[in-house]
């Protein structure tokens, strides 16, 4: 085995074992711990073609999925990043394994069905190798993206493989539409 398959093959096995359980936080606090030792050791590598960043878009790659869970590698060109979003009722972990991302936490203001609606940021963090957060509905509204002037790399770990999530763009000053947005990868480099 060289080294890339040995990373994933390792957080793999443990993945698997962290998400046996049906408890949403503990699951996080296990799959939290497992990212943070697994992708922040030295010698932890992903597949080159995965850490490849998109044309248009920061790029969106499927790793891993099992009947529990999935493992989506992000890439975030200079300046790439997403409006707030929430991940559509599943809970995720997300870890930085290259360069560093920006990631700003809001809380909603008014009533969730709603199509417009406002938000207060909570919190503001920029995470580097090894760093990983974990994000459990209703409270899971955020947005990322990268400060930097070099390519990032995230690993994202959700409960089930999203088909789609709802974003929020800003129409006025405090006021932000609801919008669905379709999920997709960035291309077929797509492993079981
Ligand atoms: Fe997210």
């Amino acid at each position: 085995m060289n080294n890339t398959q040995e990373s994933i093959s390792g957080l793999i096995k443990r993945l698997d074992l962290d998400t046996a359980g049906n408890n949403s936080e503990m699951i996080c606090d296990a799959v939290k711990k497992t990212l943070v030792e697994e992708v922040g050791r030295e010698g932890f590598v992903l597949p080159e073609e995965f850490t490849r960043p998109g044309e248009q878009d920061y790029a969106r790659r499927l790793l891993h999925k099992s009947a529990n869970y999935c493992i989506v590698v992000m890439v975030w060109g200079v300046e790439q990043g997403t409006p707030i979003h929430d991940h559509d009722g599943s809970w995720c972990v997300e870890c930085v394994s290259h360069g560093t991302i920006r990631v700003r936490s809001f809380d909603l203001v008014g009533n969730p069905e709603d199509e417009v609606v406002g938000f207060r940021q909570t919190d503001e963090i920029c995470a580097s190798r090894g760093m990983a957060g974990s994000l459990i509905p209703p409270f899971d509204y955020h947005m990322i993206d990268n400060p930097t002037e070099q390519i990032s790399v995230t690993i994202h770990v959700y409960a089930e493989e999203m088909q789609g999530c709802h974003v929020f763009r800003k129409t006025g000053a405090d006021d932000y539409q609801r919008e669905w947005k379709t999920l997709s990868y960035t291309d077929d480099v797509v492993t079981g």
